[in-house]
């Protein structure tokens, strides 16, 4: 008994045993060695005990690696999934990502359930989760228990067995996408309201700090076999978005959006909101009649799918390798009357008109035309900057907000344009300056059309003859957030919705959903990631570190990645420090939030950056394990 491979040994001794007598057909070999105390997996066994400092009085658990989790899905539907709790949590999410025919599942991962202080009682929870429980559709048990082959094709992401086979008795029968592809309206108003809470920047830190550790396993973390963990995509940095193999990325990708805007995670405004209600009505009512056509149309979806993508060429910003070569020799120039201004609330004093030039990623302001090869009386260089929009459509209002970085922090100026179309063209150019990219990159021209298109969704339709009538399959008590059912009256919001959705009508199922995607891409809050450190707020984003007012909202400070030299993570008294090549570097301490998790945000974004398209599938694992476990 002195060492661990004469135990083991006997341990399989033991297994054998119990293989040849009454339970033949009982399979062993899932099970491990857990350390309570330790909380280790003894997976070594070529280790002896005493290598894992193991005494005699040590309680070891055999118990299988493989347990039931309860995952909460992106469209907040529950799925019980067996994963191996032995396995470090990046390589558990791979599995589920595979088991749901997700592709790249490094940009998912597992968050706690944030617990509610003032709900205390458990039984409320669980009726909240029980109205959300998908019916019937559970993924086998012995799903993993056979073979644990990849059920999906690692090239083109496409189903290697019709997904039907995972769910046994589902009603969707072969062909069909797995229901995790099918958008399902929100059944009822109630469970919106109940889950309705609109989170304070602090309340979304809190969130954050529920991210598990990727580099360790569940078991190591706590977490009990039939826990509610929630899937959830993590870096929003969106690689290769393809509706052609990313069926039930993308859905999922838009239910996870849908619930931000319906719980206002994310801000968004009055005529934002309604152009998301007219996309989700559209795409509800799209879903019931494909699930009720497929059986004969699955063929054709292909075609549309490639009929939509033609049209509808989506750039998705995170992670996207773009072509800064461009026509270097002729970088566009747009040059025109615009109004500029500071916000000083003291000063009565209002926009002033500006001829502006915007050349590389400079703007420069001269008093008029004619003195436009003068001195500027203002100019700005964007590099850095944050650009928010600030649109009122009905109210033609079309102002971009800019935060230039200074030595002592941000210079707020605005801009305000007279039409959608300056506007797109000055904004396009404004969010590429802010990343240090010209007009000549090739994603300039896709820029404006997004944003063209992303107002013209939120155009009002004055015809009224052109309106459907007021139907009755409109709930617009589960379109909207439950603050505007407060504001207005059903039946004005129905009305509203409608005539939005006459913008969207013509679209079908997967382009609403790559659009709803992309115009929650586009809004200003979009894909920051809050962290409470030591008396401040801290945003990270796919691109850049912001130090956040908490209460207005505004960047402070940004440092981009892309100027990074590099950083670390001081453990023992939780500091994270971001060097830079040319300005002072960044420190902060982590509060209630784990150093690692903002490491792993860091880490994991640099990594994401470094993708490229025309690489193959597989993830350099290794890589991200380096840049999100601490051994940088
Ligand atoms: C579960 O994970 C552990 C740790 O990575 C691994 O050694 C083991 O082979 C896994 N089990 C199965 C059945 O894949
Ligand atoms: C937008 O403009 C319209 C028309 O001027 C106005 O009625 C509405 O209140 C404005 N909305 C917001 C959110 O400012
Ligand atoms: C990508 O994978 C394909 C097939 O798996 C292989 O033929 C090709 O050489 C790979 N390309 C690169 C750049 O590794």
């Amino acid at each position: 008994r002195e060492t661990n491979r004469f135990w083991v040994q006997g341990l399989h001794l033991q297994r054998l045993q119990l293989a040849s007598g009454t339970n033949a057909k009982k399979d062993w070999s899932d099970h491990a060695l857990w350390w309570e105390k330790k909380k280790t997996w003894l997976l070594k066994t070529h280790w002896t005990l005493d290598k894992y400092g193991i005494q005699a009085d040590a309680r070891l658990l055999f118990t299988p690696q493989h347990k039931l989790l309860r995952l909460q899905l992106p469209n907040m539907k529950h799925m019980k999934v067996k994963v191996n709790f032995s396995d470090r949590v990046f390589k558990a999410v791979s599995d589920i990502c595979k088991t749901f025919n997700i592709r790249h599942p490094e940009e998912l991962s597992l968050l706690r359930k944030p617990r509610d202080p003032k709900k205390k009682k458990k039984k409320l929870e669980e009726c909240e989760e029980e109205a959300l429980e998908l019916e019937g559709i559970y993924s086998s048990p012995g799903l993993y228990s056979k073979t644990m082959t990849p059920t999906y094709d690692s090239r083109d992401g496409s189903p290697l067995s019709p997904t039907s086979a995972w769910f046994g008795d589902s009603p969707l029968s072969e062909g069909n996408p797995s229901i995790l592809a099918v958008s399902q309206p929100i059944s009822s108003p109630d469970i919106l309201v109940k889950l309705y809470k609109p989170p304070s920047l602090l309340d979304k830190a809190k969130i954050n700090q529920g991210w598990l550790d990727s580099s360790r396993s569940l078991m190591e973390q706590d977490v009990k076999e039939n826990e509610v963990l929630l899937l959830r995509f993590k870096y929003h940095s969106f690689f290769d978005l393809n509706p052609k193999y990313d069926a039930i990325r993308v859905n999922q990708l838009y239910e996870q959006a849908k619930w931000a805007i319906l719980l206002e995670e994310i801000e968004c405004t009055e005529e934002e909101m309604m152009m998301f209600a007219a996309l989700q009505y559209h795409i509800n009512k799209l879903s019931i009649m494909s699930s009720d056509n497929h059986m004969k149309n699955s063929e054709n979806e292909v075609d549309e799918v490639d009929a939509a993508l033609s049209d509808l060429e989506i750039t998705l910003e995170g992670g996207k390798t773009s072509n800064t070569l461009g026509d270097i020799t002729s970088i566009p120039e747009l040059a025109d009357y615009v109004k500029v201004f500071k916000p000083k609330k003291l000063t009565l004093k209002g926009p002033k008109q500006y001829w502006c030039t915007f050349k590389d990623i400079t703007i420069s302001c001269y008093k008029s035309r004619e003195e436009a090869h003068g001195i500027p009386a203002h100019q700005m260089n964007l590099r850095g900057c944050e650009v928010t929009p600030d649109v009122n459509i009905s109210g033609q209002k079309f102002n971009i907000k800019l935060l230039i970085p200074v030595a002592d922090g941000m210079n707020e100026i605005w801009m305000r344009c007279d039409t959608e179309k300056q506007y797109a063209q000055w904004m396009a150019a404004c969010r590429l300056a802010s990343k240090g990219k010209t007009m000549a990159d090739s994603s300039y021209n896709l820029e404006v059309q997004n944003i063209l298109s992303f107002l013209k969704m939120q155009h009002m339709n004055p015809d009224p003859q052109i309106i459907e009538p007021i139907t009755t399959d409109i709930n617009p008590e589960c379109l909207v957030s439950p603050r505007y059912l407060k504001k207005y009256k059903n039946k004005q919001i129905s009305a509203r919705i409608l005539e939005a959705h006459q913008n969207v009508a013509q679209m079908s199922l997967i382009e609403a959903k790559m659009r709803f995607i992309q115009a929650w891409q586009s809004l200003p809050e979009f894909g920051i990631t809050h962290f409470l450190a030591k008396e401040e707020l801290i945003g990270i984003t796919y691109n850049r570190l912001i130090r956040i007012d908490a209460s207005t909202r505004d960047a402070i400070k940004t440092w981009r990645f892309s100027n990074m030299k590099q950083w670390n993570v001081n453990w023992e008294i939780k500091m994270v420090t971001v060097e830079f090549a040319d300005e002072p570097s960044l420190s902060f301490i982590c509060a209630e939030v784990d150093c690692k998790v903002v490491h792993e945000f860091i880490g994991g974004y640099i990594f994401l950056s470094t993708r490229a398209k025309d690489q193959n599938e597989s993830l350099d694992e290794e890589m991200f394990y380096k840049l999100t476990s601490g051994w940088v």
